[in-house]
């Protein structure tokens, strides 16, 4: 009788969650409900991306004060830390993005949501032009809006040091469309691999991976790659498996220098184990069709036939950016990007707000500091908002001299509100996932202590700590269900 009764309250509190998780997502989260119109009152605020910046920015900003107009050539939020996870098919692409569309259907006054791509901000005359350059395009496919305030969050783009071939043969791990790219071709290599009489030689050729750049992107793709072939390959392919090569080619004496030397030692040793051979002072000169050409640290330079190149080499600044920065030649010269104040303020431009990784800071360009800043920025611009319409107000009191007493103290108001605290960076640690069912970690500790630790608690911290930052539980559901189904039933090799 208990266990009757058990079961019987354990399937009403089943009955009664699911009904009301499928009330709150069927009529709230699918139904948001009507939005405020634009207000021409109101000042318009133009942001371009939909990135770690804009997102974050977007999702915290009162949109009740401005009139918003998002345009980014992406129409969605891509969650960039599981991109590695996506190329070898152990998360599926649609789990790591939110449609930005449904971010700003949910604000209380509507969000304008554009698919193109900035071609000029000309911050004389506040205006911005824009394109679509999809492969479908309108009768009209470019125009230019005016702005009040201009957010600038459109990132970095794949940093190639114009070495020969890089564009033309490697694959990038920098959008979802890279990853995609990577997992239709490796996948391509290894069944050119088990095609009938293959010469041996051009075996091993199609199954030399080679990933360039050991910062964070390299390492984790090599984990990950590492993991496919481990977890999965062996057992479709085994007569090949064991003839998969990646290798690892670094220009600086380590892996990861932003991490400790602890972790570097560490991340070094599960490579060594798990077969991934890592070059350090190793500097790639060209990139060709079916091989690579490398200079080695003793200054010999040798040719390496591969299969598949991944071409991880740092950031560098969009041409939008550098095109900006012209415009603005006494006040932006830093060839890193963007130059901004204490306030997020671009030199120069006192309209132009800019964040992320098209900005040079004293921070590194990860999507912690960019949606921090965003974040702080939504908050700026609800103090700028006050601000602007207390100056509104102030106006029509200066007009007639009869309420100067009045006028006087708005202006007081307005000095108040316009010391704004500067942006204030809150480091949470570094992550990274190095194969094997290990991560590292860098964490802060007590203040300025810093926490080294990797292994395989520390992956089901970062598993952890990477399900709660997804953007949505719609984000969270998806991937926690990838990860469920790539445990039962493998990653799958069928290519697309
Ligand atoms: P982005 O997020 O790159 O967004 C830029 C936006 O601008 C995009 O929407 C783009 O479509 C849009 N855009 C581009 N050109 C234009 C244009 N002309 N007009 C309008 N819009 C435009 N950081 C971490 O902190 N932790 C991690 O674990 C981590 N993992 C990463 C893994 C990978 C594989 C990569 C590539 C990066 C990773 N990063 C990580 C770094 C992080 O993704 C970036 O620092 C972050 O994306 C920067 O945010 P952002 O908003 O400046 O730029
Ligand atoms: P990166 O700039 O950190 O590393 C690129 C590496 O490529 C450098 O170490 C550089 O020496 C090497 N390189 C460049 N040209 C080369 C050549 N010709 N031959 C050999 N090596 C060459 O770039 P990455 O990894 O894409 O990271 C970019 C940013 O994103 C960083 O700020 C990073 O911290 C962040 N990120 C953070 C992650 C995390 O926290 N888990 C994951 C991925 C990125």
């Amino acid at each position: 009788r208990r266990f009757l009764q058990t079961l019987g309250a354990v399937t009403l509190v089943t009955v009664v969650a699911s009904g009301g998780a499928f009330w709150y997502f069927t009529a709230i989260e699918q139904n948001p409900g009507v939005q405020q119109d634009f207000d021409p009152e109101k000042k318009t605020l133009v942001i371009l991306g939909s990135g770690w910046g804009a997102t974050s920015l977007l999702k915290t900003l009162d949109t009740e004060d401005y009139n918003v107009i998002l345009i980014s050539p992406r129409n969605y939020f891509l969650f960039t830390p599981l991109l590695p996870s996506v190329a070898v098919g152990t998360v599926t692409s649609r789990s790591i993005i939110q449609p930005t569309r449904y971010v700003a259907r949910h604000k209380k006054r509507k969000v304008s949501v554009i698919e193109a791509e900035a071609t000029d901000v000309d911050p004389a005359k506040k205006t911005v032009t824009f394109s679509d350059n999809s492969s479908i395009q309108g009768q009209l496919w470019s125009t230019t809006i005016p702005y009040d305030y201009l957010v600038y969050a459109v990132g970095a783009e794949t940093q190639t040091f114009n070495i020969p071939g890089v564009a033309e043969h490697a694959c990038f791990m920098k959008e979802l469309h890279d990853a995609e790219k990577f997992q239709t071709q490796f996948m391509d290599c290894v069944e050119s691999a088990a095609f009938p009489g293959q010469s041996s030689e051009e075996i091993d050729r199609l199954l030399h991976m080679v990933v360039v750049g050991g910062g964070p992107t390299g390492i984790e793709l090599s984990g990950e790659l590492h993991d496919f072939l481990t977890d999965d390959l062996r057992q479709w392919y085994p007569e090949l498996a064991e003839r998969i090569r990646i290798t690892l080619v670094e220009a600086l004496p380590t892996v990861l220098p932003s991490f400790s030397k602890q972790l570097i030692d560490y991340t070094e040793s599960t490579f060594k184990e798990a077969k991934i051979d890592i070059l350090t002072k190793t500097m790639v000169k060209e990139i060709k069709e079916r091989s690579v050409v490398v200079k080695m640290p003793d200054g010999t330079v040798k040719e390496m036939p591969v299969g598949l190149v991944v071409w991880a080499g740092g950031n560098k600044m969009r041409k939008l950016t550098a095109d900006l920065m012209a415009k603005l030649p006494e006040t932006q010269t830093n060839r890193r990007g963007l130059t901004v104040d204490d306030h997020l303020r671009l030199k120069g431009a006192n309209s132009i707000f800019a964040l992320g990784d098209c900005t040079a800071t004293q921070y590194a360009p990860t999507a912690q500091v960019a949606s921090q800043e965003g974040a702080y920025l939504a908050r700026m611009f609800n103090q700028i908002a006050k601000r602007d319409a207390l100056e509104t107000k102030l106006k029509a009191l200066q007009a007639n001299p009869e309420q100067a007493a009045e006028a006087d103290s708005m202006l007081k108001q307005i000095t108040k509100l316009e010391k704004w605290r500067p942006f204030h960076y809150s480091h949470q640690g570094s992550l990274a996932y190095i194969g094997s069912d290990k991560a590292i970690a860098d964490l802060p500790f007590f203040g300025d202590g810093n926490l080294a630790t990797g292994g395989v608690a520390t992956y089901l911290f970062w598993r952890s700590a990477y399900l709660s930052s997804l953007f949505s539980f719609r984000n969270r559901a998806f991937v926690a269900s990838d990860w469920l189904k790539t445990k039962l039933f493998g990653r799958d090799v069928s290519r697309e």
